[in-house]
């Protein structure tokens, strides 16, 4: 074989190796995985340089709600259930259909999934799970609303940490809600209605059924336009003492412009960073002020 043949062969060989790579998309993954790891471990560093702590922190406001609350350190009962519930989902290699909202999973987008893949990419973490539940305790919302419930993790820690308010759900993926359901019997949670649909069209109905939440996570749609466009859908049935909270706000470029407007929205009053979550407060008696603060 003279030479010629060997580098024509050679480039069919890695056309096809290239061809079956680009098929199952792991070429895109494995560069989009490299590239947001490696700007999230800048930006977080960033975050880290920047941040306050306890001994820097003027506002009395954030003093006590950092002291009581971000920083509390108490092992509670319900942590150890609803963990308990998340390994068995993580477990669990029931697959099911999903339908996909777009930039909701930085690891998949294939339509059928595990339960265990689920748990393993969309569900909070266990310390960020467990400051919503700690958030809740501290502000007892009486009305708190959800937008993307997933397996339901983050929703049992928040139902659990005010067992008299109401917890609205909102979940997209029929299959998926339907299992949340069932979590949330299984941990005898009644406190929490699911409802079923994408928020581009229940979400104006829920807000308007029952007004004035006094507690909204933002955990569905990751990316801009929805983001903002959800936050100024609640911004109307706020009220004076209402706390937002946005996950991932640093997760990508879409997310960091999302974040930076909604915290320097005219109604707005104070934010705290927690790099995986931003809260947001409208309380009219607060300077505006941004706070960075570590977690
Ligand atoms: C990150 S997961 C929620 C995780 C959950 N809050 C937790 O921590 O346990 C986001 C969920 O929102 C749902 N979702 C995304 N976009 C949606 C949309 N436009 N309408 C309804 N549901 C949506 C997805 O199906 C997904 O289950």
């Amino acid at each position: 074989m003279d030479l010629n043949t060997k580098i024509s062969k050679g480039i069919i060989k890695y056309q096809r190796f290239y061809k079956r790579f680009a098929k199952y998309n792991l070429l895109n993954f494995y560069y989009f995985c490299r590239m947001n790891k490696i700007k999230i471990i800048f930006k977080f560093l960033k975050y880290r340089f920047k941040s306050q702590t306890k001994f820097d922190i003027h506002s009395p406001f954030v003093y006590e709600l950092l002291i009581k609350c971000i920083n509390d350190k108490k092992k509670y009962l319900d942590y150890i259930v609803i963990e308990n519930l998340r390994k068995d989902l993580l477990k669990n290699k029931k697959t099911i259909e999903i339908q996909d909202f777009g930039a909701g999973s930085l690891i998949s987008s294939s339509k059928t999934r595990t339960i265990s893949e689920i748990t393993l990419n969309s569900a909070k973490q266990k310390k960020y799970a467990q400051l919503l539940f700690r958030l809740i305790k501290y502000f007892q919302p009486q009305n708190i609303l959800e937008l993307g419930t997933s397996m339901g993790i983050s929703s049992a820690y928040m139902a659990k940490a005010a067992p008299n308010a109401q917890l609205i759900t909102i979940e997209g993926s029929n299959n998926i809600s339907e299992i949340a359901i069932e979590n949330f019997r299984e941990l005898n949670i009644e406190n929490i209605i699911v409802k079923t649909g994408n928020f581009d069209n229940i979400l104006k109905d829920v807000l308007k059924e029952n007004r004035n939440f006094d507690f909204i996570f933002f955990d569905g749609n990751h990316r801009k336009e929805p983001t903002l466009k959800y936050f100024q859908q609640c911004l109307s049935y706020k009220k004076p003492d209402t706390v937002f909270i946005f996950d991932d706000i640093h997760w990508s470029e879409e997310m960091e412009e999302a974040w930076a407007e909604i915290k320097n929205s005219e109604q707005v009053s104070m934010s705290i960073d927690l790099f995986f979550i931003g809260l947001i407060f409208f309380r009219k008696e607060f300077t505006k002020q941004h706070f960075i603060i570590r977690f």
